[in-house]
């Protein structure tokens, strides 16, 4: 039989009350990765670095963006669902993170269990533009063109599951008119397209359309949300202009792999709301049209709520619609 004296047994209660202490080891103490699942200089690019750059200084180590662009978000999105869950691999997605578990059957990651939530970011309005010499002046004129030229337009998206084709199904289902699809590997490099004239039209978050738009490189016709942008005030919302019910915006979230322990999914919480608490931030994303989130907002609780919901929302529109990605 074994036997402990008194010392002995202090000895081991103090070494168990020190696991839990092992088991917060600090966090972080190298460079953390934060995916975004589009191609550099788009939105969710712009959202995602100026978010990192805040996370960054609220954290003392360097949050390094990685741009793991294709297939409309969800190669981004895999790679964080199969990274190590110790909160060095992170995901800024967005609204994709809802349409993607419906409209891509076949994934080799778990679209809906395959993540934490740390919180949501933002919700950003879309705006439908086109090239600068487009033969329209406003939406009326816009929508006659295309019932006119149908298929002969380009409409630039960044892919199944991007929040650019999502509103191009919604535009087209509106207008009853087919467009013809040409694909990114997101809308910063189809913004490069527009500017230049090789595609025809786009419908894109404000975080890439706003400074365009305001240069007169490109053309805006509406914005999708109920209320106007103050970035943007001259520019009518889709209902004002005469289509009712296009009303589309883009909300972002950062995630950590599944089973991140809840320690480190709340020192990052704690970084993302600093950086929604930044006025630089706020100042940045009204220039761009959008807000952070309320941080009432940017629980993970909230969060999984929310996405949840979402998810069961566009599941039947996308299954109704049969369009999906395989
Ligand atoms: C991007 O960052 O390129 C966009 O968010 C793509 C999209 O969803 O339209």
């Amino acid at each position: 039989m074994l036997r402990f004296g008194k010392r002995a047994l202090l000895g081991m209660a103090a070494a168990m009350l020190a696991t839990p202490a092992l088991a917060q080891a600090p966090f972080p103490t190298r460079p953390i990765s934060m995916v975004i699942p589009f191609a550099a200089g788009g939105p969710t690019d712009t959202v995602g670095r100026l978010i990192a750059q805040a996370m960054s200084a609220e954290l003392g180590q360097t949050v390094v963006v990685e741009n793991v662009a294709g297939a409309g978000g969800s190669l981004g999105a895999q790679r964080v669902a199969q990274a190590r869950p110790d909160g060095y691999t992170i995901l800024l997605h967005h609204i994709g993170m809802s349409t993607i578990p419906t409209l891509y059957r076949r994934l080799s990651y778990d679209p809906i269990n395959g993540f934490e939530t740390v919180g949501l970011v933002t919700e950003v309005p879309m705006t439908l533009v086109a090239r600068r010499n487009f033969p329209a002046n406003n939406l009326q004129e816009f929508v006659q063109v295309a019932r006119r030229e149908r298929e002969r337009l380009n409409y630039a998206n960044a892919g199944i599951g991007a929040a650019s084709h999502l509103c191009g199904l919604l535009l087209q289902s509106a207008l009853d008119t087919p467009f013809t699809t040409v694909p990114y590997r997101g809308t910063g490099p189809a913004m490069n397209d527009l500017v230049a004239g090789t595609v025809d039209i786009m419908c894109d978050q404000t975080t890439n359309t706003t400074e365009q738009i305001r240069a007169g490189t490109i053309r805006g016709f509406a914005v999708t949300t109920r209320e106007r942008v103050a970035a943007l005030p001259d520019l009518p919302t889709a209902a004002e202009a005469g289509l009712p019910n296009f009303e589309v915006s883009v909300w972002h979230g950062l995630y950590t792999p599944r089973a991140t322990p809840r320690p480190i999914v709340d020192r990052l919480n704690r970084a993302l709301v600093a950086a929604l608490r930044d006025e630089s931030i706020a100042r940045r994303f009204a220039d761009l049209g959008t807000a952070p989130v309320p941080v009432a907002r940017a629980t993970p609780e909230v969060h999984r709520t929310f996405w949840q919901a979402d998810i069961a929302k566009w599941r039947p529109l996308i299954q109704a619609a049969g369009q999906y990605a395989d």
